[in-house]
């Protein structure tokens, strides 16, 4: 049993093969934070671990240890875990053990995306129910421990016992004290077309963040932190790792106070967040993943990309490989008719491309981006035949087809606008603030989402669909609702992104053989919340592969290589005017779920010819490209980023590839190896590399290696004759795949 309670020492203990939780029930009936980390026995007593009590002026007076869930206003002066206002203006709680409960398996989270099981014995979860009699109040804090993961998935219940309406100002999801403070703060932070960079600060006295008050995740920060000792590497030290299922506003803080102990703090944001909690009513946090790893922050990955894409993703598409599609975006923008298209598909399919996606301009109006949102009615200019007509075509040719939507927005300039103005977020008295020339529908309002389910469950009825990509191009602006009371406006943005997941979840219920790919102008939102209904995501809108190599090296810290979208465009990029060789770009993309995105008709034969070899290529490895154990060997953030090296490791080990990436190309280049790792020690590989070729370090590799030898001394990445590098020149890229010999 991973949760042991033992009554003498009133003591939990979680445990599995790498973590432990420990928790205390305290002589005064609160619940105390003994460890998170790495596995303790489970024969021994932790109570000891009590500390004495601070006095003075201390930041946290009276309790010998953190609390797992604490209060404001008796005495720990440090960032709250929750705070309630009660109907006499007091936030002052105080919380005492009631009693508790351990079960099987773990519990949904009824209209919040969550982590599962599929059998009891995948998980256990401790239920401890607090309350305070005088705020009357119940808390309920939930704590999963994965039999084999080093992984907590935890939440809270709120509710409100009493007669008076409570106030909730802030409910976290989790909490973590930490013992010290020796710790580097990692977030993953950018900005459109540059999402989920990796920046690492130390530590330091105060406070520390990152958030979102967008209404949506956001491209500037996403809901994953972690903390690594300073020496921790990819394959070594300490790391832990904090990441929310949830898709709007959210914090994640980490506070050392002068005494050199750390609490993070990770949920809904608490800035521009009120919840009246009525009697009898419960308000739900969304769910925490907290992850420990005592062996780097590869250790934090694998965590978090099995358990997403394991016990995350759902549906049909969560196992199955996912198509290589070509989406005409980039090719066409809004100037296309069904010819076009058709031309587009034809030349696609000829590659081995298995989907073809339509996206943004076909319906209502919509030749550019000032107008139709919300009139999801086909543009017959464009497609005489309907988008069902156009279906059946490309599916004649051999390929299934997918669609583009945005849902959640409404033009000016459209019918829906006309006929329902007051649909559109905003306040009465003020203008609405444009972003892309639209607004944001209130997803907060039932007969919205009503209206948003008819309209696209018919529109998916009508024509066979298989894949769908729901984008959403703009962040909320004068974030009311007119259906909410005055003194529930606060509520505003967590009901926005409960009317989005409840829209999806009808949608997932009612077409479950479509595969959903979340899309937020690029990557912004990308977070686990939208991969509970969407396994896959447009990772960016930024397609050039340089650019490419530090955004998927970002996000595969915390996502699975199944969630990435990752495209082939043409040259000059249509982002920043790169012109990467067709082989690297190819190179970049194949490290999770491939697409074109491309108008194939302008390439050449020789390249359609090189194109349908890189399809041929990655289907052939697709399992290893898609769901592959992800290994990061050379960061584009360390050093002067000109290198960068990943790979990919089939589960038994038997097959991997090898991702080389260098930027600018330098003469006279000096020996250089490149050491993997998560292969067999014991294995004999077939090397070889792609493409194939007889340059010296395709020579150089090819043949039986051991795993020890590619583990311990490496590829050979540089040639030592300097004439080779002339013929390399900038942007270049090589993969090496390693087969085991029987
Ligand atoms: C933003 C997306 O990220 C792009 O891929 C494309 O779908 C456009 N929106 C269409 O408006």
């Amino acid at each position: 049993m991973p949760i042991v309670w033992s009554a003498d020492t009133q003591t939990f203990h979680l445990r599995n093969d790498s973590i432990s939780y420990l928790i205390r029930v305290l002589e005064n009936g609160k619940v105390g934070h003994l460890h998170f980390g790495g596995a303790l026995s489970e024969e021994r007593s932790y109570a000891h671990l009590l500390q004495r009590e601070f006095l003075g002026f201390s930041n946290r007076l009276g309790e010998p240890v953190p609390l797992e869930y604490s209060t404001p206003g008796s005495g720990d002066y440090r960032i709250p875990a929750f705070v309630v206002e009660q109907p006499n203006g007091s936030r002052v709680l105080d919380l005492r053990y009631s009693s508790q409960r351990i079960f099987p398996g773990k519990p949904a989270l009824g209209g919040l995306p969550v982590t599962y099981v599929e059998s009891y014995g995948e998980a256990d979860t401790l239920e401890i129910l607090l309350t305070d009699s005088v705020a009357e109040l119940e808390v309920r804090l939930y704590y999963t421990i994965f039999r084999d993961r080093p992984a907590i998935a935890r939440h809270a219940r709120l509710r409100n016992t009493g007669r008076a309406p409570l106030r909730i100002h802030c409910a976290m999801s989790a909490t973590l004290d930490l013992p010290d403070s020796d710790w580097e703060f990692l977030q993953l932070s950018g900005s459109w077309a540059r999402e989920r960079h990796v920046v690492v600060r130390p530590l330091a006295v105060g406070s520390q963040s990152v958030a979102s008050l967008r209404g949506a995740s956001s491209h500037q920060h996403n809901p994953f932190v972690a903390l690594k000792r300073p020496a921790t590497t990819e394959e070594a030290g300490e790391a832990y790792g904090f990441s929310l299922v949830y898709s709007g506003n959210f914090l994640a803080e980490a506070e050392v106070e002068p005494f050199g102990t750390t609490r993070v703090r990770l949920g809904i944001n608490p800035e521009d967040f009120e919840w009246a909690l009525e009697p009898g009513a419960e308000f739900v946090t969304p769910e925490a993943i907290v992850a420990y790893s005592d062996h780097g922050l590869e250790g934090l990955t694998d965590a978090f990309a099995q358990l997403f894409r394991e016990r995350l993703a759902r549906g049909v598409w969560r196992d199955a490989p996912r198509p290589v599609l070509i989406n005409n975006w980039e090719g066409t923008y809004f100037d296309f008719d069904e010819e076009r298209l058709l031309a587009i598909a034809t030349a696609a399919q000829g590659m081995g491309i298995e989907l073809f996606v339509l996206d943004d301009g076909w319906f209502g109006q919509r030749d550019d981006d000032t107008t139709s949102l919300g009139d999801w009615v086909v543009n017959r200019n464009k497609l005489p035949d309907g988008l069902d007509g156009l279906a059946r075509k490309v599916e004649a040719l051999g390929m299934r087809f997918g669609v583009w939507i945005e849902p959640e927005m409404i033009s000016r300039r459209s019918q829906l606008f006309a006929d329902h103005p007051d649909w559109a977020v905003g306040l009465p008295a003020r203008p609405r603030t444009e972003g892309r020339n639209q607004y944001v529908l209130d997803m907060s309002r039932r007969e919205v989402v009503d209206h948003l389910f008819e309209v696209v469950s018919d529109l998916l009825s009508r024509a066979p669909i298989s894949y769908v990509k729901w984008d959403m191009n703009r962040n909320i602006t004068e974030p009311f609702s007119p259906t909410l009371p005055a003194d529930r406006q606060g509520e505003f943005f967590h009901r926005y992104i409960l009317g989005v997941y409840d829209l999806y979840e009808r949608l997932i219920r009612a077409f479950p053989q479509i595969l959903f790919e979340s899309c937020a102008g690029g990557g912004g939102r990308f977070d686990p919340g939208m991969l509970a209904f969407a396994p896959q995501a447009w990772t960016s809108d930024d397609t050039d592969a340089i650019e490419r190599l530090k955004i998927q090296w970002g996000t595969s810290l915390a996502y699975p290589l199944s969630s990435m979208a990752a495209h082939v465009s043409a040259v000059p990029n249509h982002q920043v005017g790169r012109v990467v060789p067709l082989q690297t770009r190819a190179a970049v993309a194949f490290f999770g779920v491939l697409g074109y995105e491309l108008d194939p008709t302008t390439l050449t034969d020789e390249d359609r010819t090189v194109v349908a070899g890189q399809v041929a290529y990655y289907k052939a490895r697709r399992e290893l490209f898609q769901s592959g154990r992800f290994l990061r060997l050379r960061s584009p953030f360390e050093g002067d980023g000109n290198e960068t090296a990943w790979m990919s490791v089939s589960a038994d080990r038997k097959r991997a590839v090898v991702g080389h990436y260098r930027v600018l190309n330098r003469p006279n280049p000096g020996p250089s190896r490149l050491r993997l790792r998560g292969l067999d020690p014991a294995a004999s590989y077939r090397v070889s590399a792609w493409p194939a070729g007889k340059d010296p370090i395709a020579t150089a590799n090819t043949g039986v290696r051991g795993g020890d030898e590619l583990m311990r001394i490496g590829l050979a990445i540089c040639s030592e004759d300097p004439a080779d590098s002339r013929d390399r020149g900038d942007f270049h890229a090589r993969l090496f795949n390693l087969e085991a010999e029987e």
